[in-house]
């Protein structure tokens, strides 16, 4: 039976104002009972370090949205007290192997599951351009067949255009360009010239072959780890469903500043699928995201998808259960197999989806 205390505790309540101060950075003798994790400086990372603190420290396992919705050491202690010996839900195991979302998150880009993604992501490539059903899974899913991996359709990618407005004679950068076909479609669009890196072979060497035809496109095989073009170069950055995979959040936006020109506009389309949080407690400004972008250019409008991300998979898992048959038939039954375990795992998921957009200050 679980045992519920309503007692407050003060030992509980101590040790969380030690970790507010040790992860906000702060003084302990400004931590207060009532000091808001969020309003002093928290975002989605240091939150999630907390949780971890608290479970090796405390030996409580205490949600995400806990935290969200008891942001100060004093209510988090009686959320804690009120816990008792429950334990939250499990959460599903990832198509990734992680056991949580928490541990998915945190663990994203250790090397061992970057180098698992990576191959896995040119064994993709290889076989999505060739497969008809996939073909019609894209055409069903996004309007038209452009290989896509990620989530945005037309809807989001001309929003993302109408916000940073490209002009011919601009140049963009297309981080995690995929085939090349989305950053194509950014040219026909606008009439800039487009730069796309992507880290997959098989994707970057399909995405030659529409620049060998078109001047205004260009294709690098890079990681976006390490990405080196000459300071000042892009007027804009657009990076779809793709700074995920970056370590170093921050390190990659000075880096967008450092290759961009000195009014250089970023806009980022991603989603955080944090199982845990509900609308009511998740919000754009609370992702380190949105802090990070405050920091490095000053501000940012964001826009939100969240509605359109929770339909996006829900339709995949729907589409792909139609088209299985013409998978199979033609071979693809892995693609298949891939394309479905994620979606059905994601769609059961509660997903937060936004648009940021920022423009350095001059
Ligand atoms: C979710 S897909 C999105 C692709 C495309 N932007 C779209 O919307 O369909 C992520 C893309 O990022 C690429 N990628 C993953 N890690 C990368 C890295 N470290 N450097 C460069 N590209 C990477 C993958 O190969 C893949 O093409």
């Amino acid at each position: 039976m679980n045992s519920i205390s309503n007692e407050h505790d003060y030992e509980c309540e101590e040790a969380l104002t030690l970790l507010w101060a040790e992860l906000l950075e702060m003084n302990l003798a400004d931590v207060r009972s009532d000091t808001d994790f969020f309003k002093a400086g928290g975002h989605s990372l240091s939150a999630m370090l907390l949780i971890a603190r608290v479970q090796k420290g405390l030996g409580k396992l205490v949600p995400l949205f806990a935290l969200v919705e008891n942001p100060t050491p004093a209510t988090l202690a009686q959320y804690i007290s009120n816990m008792g010996d429950r334990k939250i839900v499990e959460e599903p195991k990832a198509p990734d192997g992680s056991a949580s979302q928490t541990e998915r998150l945190l663990g994203y880009n250790n090397e061992e599951r970057r180098d698992r993604r990576n191959a896995w992501f040119d064994k993709y490539y290889s076989l999505a351009i060739t497969s008809a059903a996939h073909a019609e899974f894209c055409r069903r899913i996004y309007g038209e067949n452009f290989g896509q991996h990620g989530m945005a359709d037309f809807v989001q990618i001309d929003q993302l255009l109408a916000y940073m407005k490209p002009i011919p004679g601009d140049v963009v950068l297309d981080l995690g360009c995929g085939y090349g076909l989305i950053s194509e479609y950014i040219f026909k669009k606008t009439g800039a010239s487009v730069v796309g890196v992507d880290l997959a072979p098989k994707a970057i060497a399909f995405a030659q072959t529409l620049a060998e035809r078109n001047s205004k496109l260009r294709f690098h095989l890079m990681d976006i780890q390490n990405i080196t073009f000459p300071a000042g170069t892009f007027s804009h950055i657009v990076s779809i469903d793709t700074i995920y995979y970056a370590t170093s959040t921050k390190s990659i936006l000075e880096k967008f500043i450092e290759i961009g020109q000195p009014a250089v506009k970023v806009g980022i389309l991603r989603t955080f699928p944090i199982r845990t949080f509900t609308k009511e407690t998740w919000h754009p400004d609370r992702t380190e995201l949105a802090v990070l972008l405050s920091g490095a250019f000053g501000g940012y409008h964001a826009s939100d998808l969240s509605k359109e991300e929770n339909e996006h998979w829900r339709k995949k898992v729907q589409v792909l259960e139609t088209l299985r048959d013409d998978f199979i038939k033609e071979g693809n039954q892995e693609l298949y197999e891939f394309r479905y375990k994620e979606a059905k795992y994601e769609a059961g998921i509660e997903q937060f989806r936004y648009m940021f957009v920022s423009e350095r200050s001059l």
